[in-house]
């Protein structure tokens, strides 16, 4: 099923420290936006997002002034979860083109001054990988098996599940399989859907495959890895009971005997003297749901990956003294392993933030639609803080637009894995993965190439208000608000860059912080101020006002009007 490509020899090169930012790591205050292949731009009319529909519109993605791009997966995949049920690691799947549109694609956004990161996922295999095939097939005394984790059931008859572990998506972590002469066979574990069987990591041949995976995307010129499910590598020795259900509810604060086992660390510090052998920095993403900020730390020590993902943050509500919180808490967790911290309000597996912020504090996964105009709104101040704050900052495909979540999809068109399997996740992933309008005043809004095809998932009629075509020049749309803020984030040394923010006094319910240059030259500091309450404050102006997420700040004299759900940007 591997692909062939024709030339490998001729690495893509990554950009230069030139065109590409700073010298001490690129990567330590880089605007990474996350793709989502399906729903991005699909250049052939089957209503499914594609690599040269991404690749026509990296320009787009380079005028919007981030410095690298996830891809979510992209590799041969049955998709019976979106593409996260991977069949073969070396080869594009053909929904999205070849092994040749991914080296043009490389190619071009390297020319273009952007880094490419793509979507690994060790922790499981699609059910249709050639190994598990085989496993299946050959029956119990296949060596293929000690690959994944199979073991005899409990009860008389092996008719329960070995251990009382629960699936993320619902249901028992466990499948029974049948014996190749069809009587009831052997279980086999899988953390996510039964399409997911999880790899056993404690077998050599998993590490050396995947060491060699990673050789093939850094030999296609890729710069680095987003670690799907990185804290699930490795489980507890004998898969020991947790001795309770509703076991989703304990992942955020227990440490489980599937989740952030300690043996995870070796994999990551073997990884990273690969990453180290290639040239031009390339990183490893961890997408780590750890306890604690501190354990989540532990995956960016200088000698194993290079970011984490700050899931503590994007779980904050629009609140002053959470916010502030949460921030002095990423921050002072990463200074011990000099690590730059991460934020992050949105990707394909929450309810967009400007949604969440339009609804009441809950989870993040949220089925209502909420104030619109309100959550737009909060999130647009929201993602002005992100973009302040000292390290690299995560954006999903879409947030620039101001896009909400789709929370009145018709049941009969979701494919999110959860949504059928009850009583787990929150299976409205769908919602915020929508295809991107572009253009036009009918559905598919330029996503595809003729008015009126397909897409995968429906788009709301009132999505051609938000699309680039209709937001592009007006100075009042959330996708210019993105380009100022991403540009005034270039041109200024105090953003992004540092691991320190200074406090200042302000009133409750507001946050007022600044940010000095590295270089401690003239002019270089910076001042936020936040308002996350309903009503406007009235505080001492810092400075000149660079940037307002609404549009304008008042200032009278020395006196500035904060707006209500506003976050404003200063010179000082
Ligand atoms: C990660 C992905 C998610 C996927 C899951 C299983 O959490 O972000 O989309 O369903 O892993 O691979
Ligand atoms: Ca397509």
């Amino acid at each position: 099923m591997t692909q062939n490509l024709a030339d490998t020899s001729r690495p893509a090169a990554a950009p230069t420290a030139a065109n590409a930012g700073e010298s001490r790591g690129w990567w330590r205050d880089a605007v990474i936006y996350q793709v989502y292949p399906r729903s991005f731009a699909d250049s052939n009319g089957d209503g499914m997002g594609d690599l040269p529909g991404i690749r026509s519109r990296l320009p787009y993605l380079r005028d919007l002034g981030v410095d690298a791009v996830w891809l979510s997966p992209f590799y041969a995949s049955p998709q019976a979860d979106a593409g996260y049920d991977v069949a073969d690691y070396r080869a594009v799947d053909p929904m999205f083109g070849t092994l040749l549109d991914a080296d043009a694609l490389i190619r071009d956004a390297h020319a273009l001054g952007l880094r490419i990161i793509v979507d690994l996922v060790p922790n499981h295999s699609s059910d249709q990988h050639e190994w598990f095939q085989r496993a299946l097939r050959e029956g119990p005394a296949s060596p293929l098996r000690d690959r994944y984790h199979f073991r005899p059931g409990k009860g008389e008859n092996g008719e329960l599940p070995p251990n009382d572990w629960e699936s993320i998506f619902g249901g028992p972590a466990w499948t029974r399989t049948e014996n190749p002469d069809g009587t009831p066979g052997d279980w086999y574990l899988h953390l996510f859907a039964p399409e997911q069987p999880d790899f056993n990591w404690e077998n050599p041949a998993v590490a050396d495959e995947f060491r060699s995976i990673l050789r093939f995307w850094l030999d296609m010129g890729v710069d680095g890895f987003r670690i799907d499910v990185a804290h699930g590598l490795v489980k507890a020795e004998g898969l020991p009971d947790i001795g309770a259900g509703d076991q989703l509810k304990l992942l955020g604060n227990d440490v489980m005997p599937f989740f952030d086992q300690d043996g995870v660390h070796e994999i990551y510090r073997s990884w990273r003297r690969i990453l180290d052998e290639y040239p031009g920095e390339r990183i490893g993403v961890a997408e780590a749901w750890t306890p604690t900020v501190q354990r989540t730390a532990n995956y960016v020590r200088s000698d194993e990956l290079h970011q984490a993902f700050n899931f503590q943050y994007l779980s904050t509500y629009w609140d002053s003294a959470a916010l502030r919180e949460v921030i002095d808490l990423s921050l002072d967790s990463m200074r011990p392993v000099d690590a730059p911290t991460t934020w992050v309000l949105s990707n394909h597996d929450v309810t967009r933030h400007a949604t969440r912020f339009g609804n009441p504090p809950g989870n993040t996964q949220i089925r209502t639609p909420g104030d619109r105009e309100l959550g737009l709104r909060r999130a647009r101040a929201a993602t002005l803080l992100m973009l302040a704050l000292p390290g690299s900052a995560y954006l999903y495909q879409g947030e620039e637009l101001g896009l909400p979540d789709v929370t009145d999809l018709p049941d009969e068109v979701r494919q999110d894995p959860s949504f059928f399997r009850k009583a787990g996740q929150d299976g409205f992933r769908d919602g915020c993965r929508v295809p991107i309008p572009w253009s036009g005043t009918e559905a598919p809004y330029g996503f595809g190439p003729t008015a009126g095809g397909p897409s995968w998932l429906p788009q709301p009629a009132e999505w051609a208000a938000l699309s680039v075509e209709a937001q592009t020049g007006d100075p009042t749309s959330t996708l210019e608000l993105y380009r100022s803020a991403l540009a005034v984030r270039r041109a200024q040394p105090a953003l992004g860059g540092g691991t320190e923010v200074t406090w200042l006094d302000s009133p409750e319910g507001t946050l007022a912080f600044r940010r000095d240059s590295a270089t401690g030259e003239e002019g270089g500091s910076f001042v936020c101020t936040v308002n996350t309450t309903a009503e406007a404050v009235t505080v001492t102006a810092p400075g000149r006002v660079l940037l307002c997420s609404t549009g304008n700040t008042e200032v009278t004299g020395d006196q500035a009007v904060l707006q209500a759900d506003s976050t404003t940007w200063w010179a000082v």
